[in-house]
């Protein structure tokens, strides 16, 4: 305890010193202290009692809210059982990658019963973003959203709403869910699926056992507020409606957008989605719905439908007890791609953006799933994917494989040799029809702890292109440390000599995670001005497990300002 006190005592010093040179941070920016005590709560969904890991007994876990410029000094406590880490999903974390969270990459797990202050900055991104636990599948139920309002003094850049709500789309398991993930590790077969999906922790009217926790949202007759909607969930992309009402998508990934509206949003995990509405309609109760975006054919899903009500406080007496239904939005089929691609293709940013034109590392990489054939003398109890195979997954026929004794971040900065290459290769080895029929031959990917090495400023696009491997379907990919543009995406497989000329290189809008099309691609262009090694990988939790990621390992540059912070002296060992 006296350590924390002492290293946090410092810490208020150096960022005295630091204010006061005044060069990055406003004078008037806030350092937020916050614990965080992450531990087994019960928890009680669908009529039954879980033993579920929480922060501070908070199921979503604690809101925090800043201002653009601020600083959050978090002591995470880990009281539970399990091993575990937080990200903080979307903030960039500029020569702190040693805060950013991801179990093996940038730190050892938090052992039980040990500790950990993540310190780092918000430097220009406002809007919605979230933490998660970074560690198995803990994330279920270890996250909440981390909302970063204007610089003090700034406003938004759109009409100031009345209210704002953080809306937390989650997912449910009957069962403790790393007990749900270690079962298929046995197994080598596909997870088994969620019971429910959740709006800030309730699964809402169509679930036994939950109306009467259905959140509800307030609402005035004619005033706009902020929904700020965060898809939390493990595994599956979201629809998400509101009955009778519109939505003007104002932001995402905290960054603005140019608004537009629709009555219906898309979000894979990982990704948030700022939007206004105005309520316009009959003083009454509305259903806000969410359910499965399905894109994988035959594949299994949670089908079922999580519901909050937006109440207007005018409406009559009897709509606001049980007696009369909220209106129910009808919700896009499961396998509606189209509403999906018409969704994610609006996006813009506000204005003529700074696009990185030169390219100095022009990637290809593939993304998508695979089968590994049972390894010889296993037994059949551990081999129950398709036809006696394990379920795995690539990127460019590269099953990653996390270090377990090192984090990648350790291992670079120290220069330990053995534990990982930089040999991540810019190009698929093979060239094949990645959206036709592929030849059961390049299906089984090898494991492999293999990095892409940047030099600090260089400048990167990356085709995302998906296969059709077992199954094609669609990947929310999430780059750590780094927002990227989205500059074109696409069906069937990426034509350079055809699709350049889609590239949006005036007003692309800037994300954390992009939504790579069922069957399809996705080009992505960043500046690799932020030292570190920085995750790369499918934001769908059974998908990282089975191996769809890399990492992009990018070198100091000249000066401090260009170079990696030193470890925190409390960073946990492995
Ligand atoms: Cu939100 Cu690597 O994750």
């Amino acid at each position: 305890m006296e350590g924390v006190k002492n290293s946090s005592f410092c810490f208020v010093l150096l960022a005295f010193l630091f204010l006061s040179t005044g060069n990055v941070m406003e004078t008037n920016a806030k350092v937020h202290y916050h614990d965080f005590v992450v531990q087994a709560t019960p928890v009680k969904r669908l009529c039954k009692t879980q033993n579920a890991i929480t922060v501070n007994g908070m199921f979503p876990g604690p809101t925090l809210e800043v201002n653009n410029g601020d600083t959050l000094v978090v002591n995470v406590v880990n009281r539970a059982k399990y091993n575990v880490t937080i990200h903080w999903h979307g903030v960039r974390q500029i020569r702190t990658g040693w805060a950013d969270g991801p179990e093996f990459v940038t730190q050892c797990p938090i052992r039980p019963g040990g500790s950990y202050t993540y310190r780092f900055t918000i430097q220009g991104q406002e809007g919605t973003l979230w933490w998660h636990a970074h560690s198995s599948w803990l994330r279920a139920t270890v996250y909440g959203a981390l909302i970063i309002h204007p610089r003090a003094g700034d406003s938004y850049p759109f009409q100031q709403p009345k209210r704002e709500t953080a809306l937390l789309l989650g997912e449910w398991w009957n069962a403790d869910p790393i007990a749900v993930v270690r079962q298929a590790t046995r197994t080598g077969a596909a997870p088994n699926v969620s019971d429910a999906y959740t709006i800030n922790g309730q699964p809402g009217d169509l679930y036994n056992c939950s109306s009467k926790d259905t959140l509800v949202v307030p609402v005035d007759s004619g005033e706009t507020n902020l929904l700020r909607v965060v898809n939390s969930a493990l595994n599956q992309q979201l629809f998400f409606k509101i009955a009778n009402h519109k939505l003007t998508v104002v932001g995402a990934d905290a960054s603005y957008v140019k608004p537009f509206t629709t009555t219906v949003l898309m979000l894979g995990p990982g990704q948030t989605t700022d939007v206004l509405i105005t309520a316009n309609q009959a003083p009454a109760r509305y259903y806000i719905a969410a359910r499965a975006y399905a894109s994988a054919q035959g594949a299994p899903f949670d089908n079922t439908t999580t519901t909050a009500i937006l109440e207007y406080k005018s409406a009559p007496c009897p709509a606001k007890g049980s007696t009369i239904k909220p209106v129910m939005p009808t919700m896009p089929a499961f396998n509606d791609t189209a509403t999906a691609t018409a969704f994610t293709s609006s996006f813009r940013s506000p204005r003529k953006v700074q696009v990185p034109t030169k390219i100095d590392h022009n990637l290809f990489f593939t993304a998508g799933l695979g089968l590994k054939n049972c390894p010889p003398g296993a037994s059949n109890s551990t081999c129950q994917g398709p036809n006696g195979t394990r379920f795995t997954a690539s990127m460019n026929n590269i099953s990653f494989v996390l270090p377990s004794s090192y984090s990648l971040l350790q291992v670079h900065q120290q220069r330990i040799q053995g534990v990982f290459t930089t040999d991540f290769p810019a190009n698929p080895p093979v060239t094949f029809d990645y959206t036709g029929n592929v030849s059961r031959s390049l299906w089984q990917p090898v494991p492999g702890t293999k990095l892409y090495k940047l030099r600090y400023g260089e400048t990167v696009q990356v085709v995302l292109q998906g296969t059709n491997i077992f199954t094609s379907e669609n990947h929310p990919i999430h780059l750590h440390g780094y927002d990227f543009y989205i500059i074109a995406e696409g069906f069937g497989n990426f034509n350079p000599s055809r699709d350049t000329s889609k590239f949006n290189l005036v007003d692309p809008p800037l994300r954390n995670t992009a939504s790579l099309p069922v069957g399809g691609w996705t080009v992505i262009r960043f500046v690799a001005d932020n030292p570190g090694v920085w995750l790369l990988h499918c934001h769908l939790d059974v998908h990282i497990g089975w191996g769809l990621a890399t990492a992009f390992l990018v070198e100091n540059g000249i000066g401090e300002l260009e170079t990696l912070e030193a470890a925190p002296a409390d960073l946990p060992a492995c």
